[in-house]
């Protein structure tokens, strides 16, 4: 199949990449480098031994992106490209809509023009907002609390609309948990600017020397441990999930939201733990207030995944810690080449 990637040089795109080529698919890779390093793509074709097509252009930029897509006529469409950064998409919401919401238009029109009918959309479970049960499924009222997860369930919505309206049109909306982890190789992994926002990345970098502690926040929590809980999901297992959506995007017609997620939840004191395991050493952590916005726990129901993509996870978390440690302690400063 030829697959045409928005964001395919970030996290999960360069790791869906690995698989992609890995199962012989074609690919052109559609980004900007706006939170990227090409590298990463370097990497991919060293992992892979297979060549990327590549046209560097922002998703903002319809003529380029239908250009693009009318120019390789791709058979599906996975669309990773967006900006992903709670906080930054309070203080910078024009920003947020106009990449995540009106860029996801623009590839629909792009893919009109190309006569593309197939697209798998990162979605995420921050699109459920406060739980009003658990686990999360694909049911649970859809009420995000900031602009980030808005511009999601906005894409969700207008992805859908499409579907409708698009004769043989098929969707697939994952909604990622919390994706940690690294490829088996080490060689490709999560490599955020500046200070961490996320746990595992924050606690990498406690490992490797780069923080002198990880701040807990909050021991007070209604958890096993007092600890606030997530259902973190290894991006190796994610990307299978993707190569999973467009098989069965190619044999099903319609738009479904599927969660992508391991179905447990770990608490921040089981995760330091694991960590610890992974690296060899114990790792400073001091416990502070809760973080504003925070709820305590979040897991995903994976039946649908299941039912509908025949994709469970299959690693735990000492694997996670282990993959991320290996890309952490080889790669100290990421990439290299954006600091
Ligand atoms: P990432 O920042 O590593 O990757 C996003 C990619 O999109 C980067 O390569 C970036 O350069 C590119 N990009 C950003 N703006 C662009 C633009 N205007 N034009 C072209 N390219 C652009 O993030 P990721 O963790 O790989 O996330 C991929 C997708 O998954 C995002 O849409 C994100 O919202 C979603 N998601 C991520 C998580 C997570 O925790 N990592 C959770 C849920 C959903
Ligand atoms: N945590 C700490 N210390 C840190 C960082 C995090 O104790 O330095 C704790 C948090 O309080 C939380 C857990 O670790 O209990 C996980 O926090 P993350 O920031 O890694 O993940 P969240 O689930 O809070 O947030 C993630 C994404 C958001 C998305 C949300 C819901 O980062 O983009 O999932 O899907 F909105």
């Amino acid at each position: 199949m030829k697959v045409f990637v928005t964001g395919g040089a970030g996290y999960i795109g360069s790791h869906t990449l690995v698989q992609l080529l890995a199962a012989g698919h074609e690919v052109c890779v559609f980004d900007n480098f706006a939170n990227s390093s090409p590298v990463a793509l370097d990497r991919v074709r060293q992992l892979t031994n297979r060549g990327i097509g590549l046209v560097e252009a922002d998703i903002r930029d319809a003529d380029a992106l239908r250009d693009a897509v009318t120019t390789f006529a791709p058979d599906a469409v996975m669309h990773f490209a967006g900006l992903k950064a709670v906080g930054e998409s309070s203080s910078l919401p024009l920003l947020y809509y106009q990449t995540n919401v009106s860029g996801t238009m623009n590839l629909l029109a792009a893919m009109d023009a190309a006569g593309c009918k197939r697209i798998v959309f990162s979605s995420s479970a921050t699109v459920y907002g406060e739980a009003h049960y658990l686990p999360f499924d694909e049911d649970h009222p859809i009420a995000p609390t900031n602009p980030y997860g808005r511009t999601k369930a906005m894409a969700e919505g207008i992805i859908g609309d499409w579907a409708k309206a698009t004769a043989g049109a098929s969707a697939v909306l994952l909604r990622y948990f919390n994706p940690v982890g690294a490829h088996e190789s080490g060689r490709i992994g999560e490599d955020p600017r500046d200070i961490p926002n996320n746990l595992m990345p924050f606690v990498a970098q406690v490992a490797v020397g780069r923080r002198d502690r990880l701040s807990i926040f909050g021991d007070d929590y209604d958890t096993r441990d007092g600890t606030g809980e997530r259902d973190y999901i290894n991006v190796v297992d994610l990307a299978a999930a993707h190569l999973a959506a467009i098989e069965y995007a190619s044999r099903a017609a319609g738009c479904e939201a599927i969660n992508v997620g391991t179905g447990r939840g770990i608490t921040v004191k089981e995760l330091v733990a694991a960590y610890e395991r992974a690296c060899g050493r114990t790792l400073p952590v001091e416990i502070a207030s809760r973080r504003p916005g925070d709820v305590a726990s979040s897991y995903a129901a994976t039946v649908k995944a299941r039912d509908l993509l025949g994709w469970n996870a299959v690693l735990d978390i000492d694997a996670m810690c282990a993959s991320s440690w290996l890309w952490q302690s080889t790669n100290p400063d990421g990439y290299g080449d954006r600091q």
